[in-house]
């Protein structure tokens, strides 16, 4: 998958790309291209934003700027998907994670301050998702979540058999994973159940399904 991000601080994403599991993707399930719309804003000074017509706080992040970024990256407007992240998008879930990690080339939009100017939304995003309904600072961590989520649905970056069975998806019906215990087996008086050392994988399997919550 290629995926791009178009952001003011191409910097923030340094430490997620050293993590596994974008790390493990990275170069190659996942060509990830870091675009700062500062470097093709046609505007002086490096500006990318401006006061909202009919008043009021904050700036909003100008629609010129965001096709001049497009543009520079892709000749024009793009035929694959263009997902702005807003707080007024789709919401986020594993079904739209899956959606997603299923395209050969996403690109992301992120905003700070007041937001993007709603022209980008109406005629250069495709679609816009939301990572919760709560409002954060700027688009770079909901880009983040998506990338990290996105990464982990892609071939290679997780051990064998670790991304299938996991809370949301089809081995659990959509449900939340069963509970997980680890040694010791008795601390401070908290036992692990005992079904889990017992080493009969049919008991251990029905208590699993059992607890899928
Ligand atoms: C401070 S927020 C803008 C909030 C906007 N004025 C509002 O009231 O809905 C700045 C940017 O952060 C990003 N953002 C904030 N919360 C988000 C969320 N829950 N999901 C996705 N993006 C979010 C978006 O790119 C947004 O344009």
């Amino acid at each position: 998958m290629q995926l791009d991000v178009f952001t003011l601080i191409p910097h923030a994403f340094a430490w997620l790309t050293e993590q596994r599991p974008v790390a493990a993707v990275l170069g190659d399930e996942l060509d990830l291209r870091l675009f700062s719309y500062r470097d093709s804003t046609p505007l002086a000074g490096s500006q990318v934003d401006d006061e909202p017509y009919g008043g009021g706080a904050g700036m909003v992040l100008r629609v010129d700027v965001v096709a001049a970024a497009l543009d520079a990256a892709y000749g024009g407007p793009p035929e694959h998907r263009v997902v702005a992240l807003t707080p007024q998008g789709r919401q986020l879930t594993q079904a739209v994670v899956e959606e997603l990690a299923a395209e050969e080339r996403l690109t992301l939009l992120s905003a700070r301050f007041e937001g993007f100017d709603e022209r980008v939304l109406a005629h250069l995003a495709s679609d816009s998702i939301s990572i919760g309904p709560y409002v954060l600072s700027n688009g770079d961590l909901p880009a983040m979540v998506l990338l990290d989520a996105i990464a982990r649905r892609l071939p290679g970056a997780l051990s064998e058999g670790s991304g299938e069975v996991e809370s949301f998806s089809d081995e659990l019906s959509g449900g939340l994973e069963y509970p997980h215990y680890t040694r010791p087996a008795e601390f401070r008086g908290w036992h692990v159940p005992d079904v889990l050392l017992s080493g009969d994988h049919a008991r251990i399997e029905g208590w699993r399904k059992e607890h899928v919550r």
